[in-house]
């Protein structure tokens, strides 16, 4: 696994910048990325490029040795661009339009807008497509971050109705669709539908569905605008871009189809802080990270590229600014994210940024070097995270893993357009089920419905609500055991109860009838489960798991959750499954994980005591340790060969 950062020629004297390549490459870093919000420079004025710095920037780094990462700066549209096409902008919910002052102001539909981009990627395509120095191509910077997948401009609505008509050729289907007669929404033509905001109560939710996979088609459309620019002048570049954590507003799925390189931004602290997790959890990982998050996006992007291809763009090496609270990671912290990556096959690890900014929004983020020019902790940690990858001499594959999880975005548009209990949160439930998995000690792989399961020796369903016979078919005749998850087979592709009930046509292998559902306030006394369902077994005999607030029911391989599970549940369950698919399974101290890596065993220690690796690895001794000791400090990595 290679190393990296993300710089910024654009935010310092040019004199620094030599200085800066050499004690990059001196550190052990192979990669940079730069330019991905330079617009405003590199076009100060409508049609005037200004290539020289960038040009200057280039060979200042590539003589250092680096590789460079060039950004597409279309996040960024400049000030003057705005202007011309004022309508650019994205428009939210409440029908307001984003304004100009920070970025990713613009909408996927605005055609106007991609004329723009076509123009400047090809510009820059075509400058640097063939230079040596640039090795790979980031388009744009984090599609959908800051809630911008869906806009609600006129652009938007315009391609909607496009949209709606090549998907129902005619509106009397789309109206059976949707259920259109219900409250007299029957439309008489595809020009009258709006998008689905500003009503006056709920909208119908097959509309809002249906806008949530159109805003999805728009991104993958937008970017491949600049992945066909870059193909034609940029040949034998990786193409790549940077998602995000916890971001499904569009299908990673889809894009990562399009690009060689699926990369996401590691942020473990701010997104531990910002998203559901308990007080608990955020006390007792505050300054490491929940210990799944990262992994968890490992693996899912891992499974967005063809051939597993995937990176991380933005490693977090110290405090960041954006979450309500943002500490500093403990001592090893950014070493033990750099270890983790390589431990699930990144291709290469790059921390944001090189050089904390002393101005704008920025500021108060940290980089491997201070404001100041001296090195900051996170930097000494990256230097160390070199010389232990360039020890343990590893690849960049990834085995299959034993395990799959199926991960859908559109189960998490579906579970976010009509959620029946408030915080029925599908990307939660997925989350919950991986990190189960992983106490357990297993390698997972995190893959798409569409995904080829062969070779996995279980498979999960945290919940896949739009089933068909045929998808039952495949992940049935698997042979090997199967967890599907609550709300499993639930609806119809058009958001509507399927004629036979939930589970769908999962009850061709598994004959249980969800008759009622509950949800649950979660402060309701006696616990109970957020999510529960009623169900009508005709099993006869097969077996079946009771839990005060759950039943697993279980036919041959298959096996169904008819609630939310709790974590005590999930471990009984997950166990079972594992047993009976001969897995070896090791119970984690808390706050411990492990990966299995290319004849490695890594083990990362998140909590924030000392844990003796003994208990999970009797055998093991000091001296087969290659990174760390078998008495794991704090925020330790270690890795020993298997
Ligand atoms: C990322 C983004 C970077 C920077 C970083 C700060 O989401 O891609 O440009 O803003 O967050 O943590």
């Amino acid at each position: 696994m290679k190393l990296g950062c993300c710089f910024y020629p654009e935010h310092w004297p040019e004199d620094m910048w030599a200085g800066d390549a050499r004690r990059m490459a001196d550190m052990g870093l192979s990669l940079v990325r730069i330019g991905e919000f330079a617009w405003s420079r590199l076009e100060p004025e409508p049609g005037q490029y200004d290539w020289d710095w960038l040009d200057r920037a280039i060979v200042t780094l590539g003589d250092a040795g680096l590789q460079v990462i060039l950004g597409t700066p279309t996040a960024t549209p400049p000030k003057w661009l705005v202007d011309q096409m004022p309508d650019m902008v994205a428009v939210d919910a409440d029908g307001k339009p984003r304004k100009f002052g920070s970025r990713r102001h613009y909408c996927f539909s605005h055609r106007g807008y991609r004329e723009e981009c076509r123009r400047i990627v090809n510009a820059m395509a075509k400058r640097y497509g063939d230079n040596p120095a640039v090795t790979a191509w980031q388009t744009d910077n984090e599609y959908g971050c800051h809630e911008t997948t869906v806009s609600y401009s006129d652009a938007a609505a315009e391609a909607f109705r496009v949209w709606l008509a090549q998907k129902y050729s005619n509106v009397d289907a789309l109206n059976k669709a949707w259920g259109n007669v219900f409250w007299s929404m029957e439309y008489r033509d595809f020009s009258e539908i709006e998008p689905p905001n500003l009503t006056v109560t709920e909208p119908n939710p097959s509309h809002v569905l249906d806008y949530r996979r159109f805003a999805s088609d728009e991104v993958r459309s937008f970017n491949q605008l600049q992945v066909d620019i870059l193909r034609e002048h940029a040949p034998g570049r990786d193409i790549i871009h940077n998602f995000m954590g916890f971001v499904t507003d569009f299908d990673h799925h889809d894009v990562g189809a399009d690009i060689d390189i699926a990369s996401w931004d590691s942020y473990p602290l701010g997104f531990l802080e910002q998203y559901w997790f308990g007080v608990e959890e955020k006390n007792a990982y505050a300054r490491q990270g929940h210990p799944d998050i990262a992994a968890f996006h490992h693996d899912l992007y891992r499974g967005c590229c063809k051939d597993g291809r995937w990176a991380v763009m933005e490693q977090q090496p110290g405090p960041v600014n954006w979450a309500r609270w943002n500490p500093i990671p403990l001592p090893g912290m950014v070493k033990l994210w750099t270890l983790e990556a390589a431990a699930h096959g990144a291709e290469f690890c790059s921390y944001f940024r090189w050089r904390q900014a002393p101005f704008a929004q920025e500021q108060m983020h940290a980089g491997l070097y201070r404001p100041d020019n001296v090195i900051a902790p996170g930097g000494e940690e990256a230097a160390q995270a070199a010389k232990d990858l360039a020890a343990l001499g590893l690849s960049d594959h990834s085995d299959q893993a034993p395990v799959a999880l199926v991960f859908s975005y559109e189960a998490d548009w579906l579970f976010q357009t009509q959620p029946q209990g408030h915080d029925f949160r599908y990307i939660e439930l997925a989350f919950e089920m991986y990190s189960a998995l992983r106490q357990l000690g297993l390698n997972v792989d995190i893959v798409s419905p569409e995904a080829d399961l062969s070779g996995y020796k279980m498979v999960v369903v945290p919940s896949l609500p739009i089933l068909t016979a045929e998808l039952v078919a495949k992940i049935a005749g698997l042979d090997v055991p199967v967890l599907f998850g609550p709300r499993s087979g639930s609806k119809t592709a058009d958001l509507q109860i399927p004629p036979e009930l939930p589970p769908g046509p999962l009850q061709d292998v598994l004959p249980v009838k969800i008759a009622r559902v509950a949800s649950m306030r979660p402060d309701m006394p006696g616990n109970p489960s957020r999510w529960s369902e009623e169900v009508e077994a005709s099993l006869g005999g097969d077996a079946m798991l009771e839990d005060p607030q759950a039943t697993v029911f279980k036919r041959n391989n298959i096996s169904y959750l008819s609630a939310w599970p709790t974590a005590d549940l999930l471990e009984t369950v997950f166990r079972n499954m594992g047993e009976d698919a001969d897995l070896t399974l090791k119970a984690m101290p808390p706050g411990l994980r492990i990966r299995q890596h290319e004849g490695h065993i890594f083990a990362f220690n998140y909590g924030s005591l000392d844990c003796d690796l003994q208990q999970a690895f009797p055998a093991l001794q000091e001296d087969q340790m290659l990174v760390g000791s078998v008495n794991l400090q704090a925020a330790g990595t270690a890795v020993w060969k298997v």
